[in-house]
């Protein structure tokens, strides 16, 4: 198969010989671990097998009920956050026209997205501009209860109830949710909104391949069986059965783990040539945030966009504390052409660019970058994708999930939970005096009148 591939040579190139190969056995035992269940999490490994799990006919009914959507709604807002969110805006914002929103001319409805914060004003903004929209909702959340998303919909829904009136409102509104606990699934039954089942064994930030993210990207009018297949692919290409040695996901994990547990590199700074991008680094922060930093432990995803934040965090790159390392997210092909157009008077002195494409400027500003930031003392891994479509986002996805699981096991943490992403909501009932957090509320307003 054509695949995603992976260039270590500068990062290895810090380490002492055989750093890396040193976590191999181990990477092997965490693969098979994660195949067979045997390690803390295993409650949590749906996502293993997933894309080879997904059939045709679950397919199809996500395109259907995106069909309906897209035929109905000249706007879907997408409610959820976290696992819930980020991984259908990477997709669809990396595959997508930068200008869907201004070029719109009707082919593919707009994807907002809500529920993912709780600013008044952008709330308030985005109901002002659903006034005069033919808008759907998608109503996204595990547990059924997360605030963000519940807010936002509670919003949404009245206000597609006031504007299209109830009965056709169940038709653009659809929830996926748990398949029987949480807020957003006793409406979903009681209201008959189409539902979709999140698998139990799935966490929120493993689960853009189930209808999380693909109905999302679906009504974005993206090719979801293409998705899939590129994620079985590398599903496929990275189990037990092949090699550590040719394993991508293995050895990505190997490699950060080396370079974090033997050389103190600390921070992992995902960086991209393409604007496109930015929203699947947003997704790989949280994908790899919450699976490693816990126990005092982890490596701190950070996020560029290149060659915008050369401009901004070049320096820091560059000539900073020597505590990072660089995994850049490197498009081979550009899917269009743009050549360097001659002018006269060369005013701004850029002939010498005549009839070169944009593409090659940019690939010379990366390998510029690269060599900069490598002579500089930052080590440097490249994970290439042959170009931008739904296949090869497929596999990027899959080979992150199944590094990450890897990454886990070799710090030796459980990468399936979450657990201190509760101490903020729990402040935060307790603050809203919310009903069965009295106590909390109680001991919460004594600390604070000592502080
Ligand atoms: O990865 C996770 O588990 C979290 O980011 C959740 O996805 C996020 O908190 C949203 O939760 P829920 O889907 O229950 O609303």
């Amino acid at each position: 198969m054509n695949s995603i591939r992976l260039e270590v040579a500068k990062a290895t190139s810090f380490l002492e010989a055989g750093a890396v190969e040193n976590f191999y056995p181990e990477a092997a035992a965490a693969i098979k671990a994660l195949e067979e269940g045997t390690r803390p999490g295993n409650d949590f490994l749906g996502w293993v097998n997933l894309p080879s799990s997904i059939t045709d006919a679950f397919l199809s009914d996500i395109n259907e009920t995106a069909k309906v959507l897209r035929e109905k709604c000249d706007t879907i807002v997408v409610a959820g956050i976290g696992g819930s969110y980020l991984g259908a805006r990477a997709v669809i914002e990396a595959l997508q026209n930068s200008f869907q929103w201004l070029t719109n001319k009707g082919e593919n409805p707009n994807i907002l997205f809500a529920g993912n914060n709780i600013g008044e004003e952008y709330l308030s903004e985005l109901c002002e501009y659903l006034q005069d929209k033919k808008f759907g909702v998608i109503n996204i959340s595990k547990s059924g209860t997360t605030t963000e998303t519940a807010l936002a919909f509670r919003l949404l829904r009245k206000q597609c109830e006031d504007q299209r009136g109830k009965d056709e409102a169940r038709k653009v509104i659809v929830a996926i949710t748990d398949a029987k606990k949480g807020a957003a699934r006793i409406t979903a039954d009681k209201e008959g909104y189409k539902s979709y089942v999140i698998p139990d064994n799935v966490g929120g930030r493993f689960s853009v391949l189930t209808p999380v993210g693909l109905l999302p990207i679906a009504c974005a009018g993206l090719d979801i069986v293409q998705l899939v297949k590129g994620a079985r692919d590398m599903e496929e290409a990275t189990t037990s059965k092949v090699s550590v040695e040719e394993n991508i996901a293995a050895r990505y994990a190997a490699v950060r783990n080396a370079l974090y547990q033997n050389h103190g590199k600390k921070i992992e700074i995902l960086a991209n040539f393409q604007p496109k991008l930015h929203y699947i680094a947003e997704w790989w922060k949280q994908l790899y945030g919450e699976s490693e930093g816990k126990n005092l432990k982890g490596i701190f995803p950070a996020a560029v966009d290149f060659t915008t934040d050369l401009h901004s965090m070049g320096q820091w790159i560059q000539e900073g504390e020597r505590s990072i390392f660089e995994t850049v997210i490197s498009v081979e092909q550009s899917n269009r052409k743009l050549l360097f157009p001659h002018d006269e008077e060369n005013l701004d002195g850029l002939n010498f660019l005549e009839g070169k494409r944009v593409d090659e400027v940019n690939k010379m500003a990366e390998l510029g970058t690269q060599l900069a930031h490598v002579d500089g003392g930052v080590p440097n891994i490249r994970i290439i994708l042959p170009a931008l479509n739904e296949y090869y986002i497929g596999q990027l996805i899959y080979f992150f999930e199944k590094a990450c699981g890897i990454s886990g096991y070799l710090l030796g943490v459980n990468p399936f939970n979450q657990p201190g992403v509760e101490a903020y909501k729990k402040n935060m009932f307790a603050l809203l005096n919310k009903p069965g957090y009295e106590e909390e509320s109680k001991k919460i307003q004594e600390r604070l009148s000592q502080e």
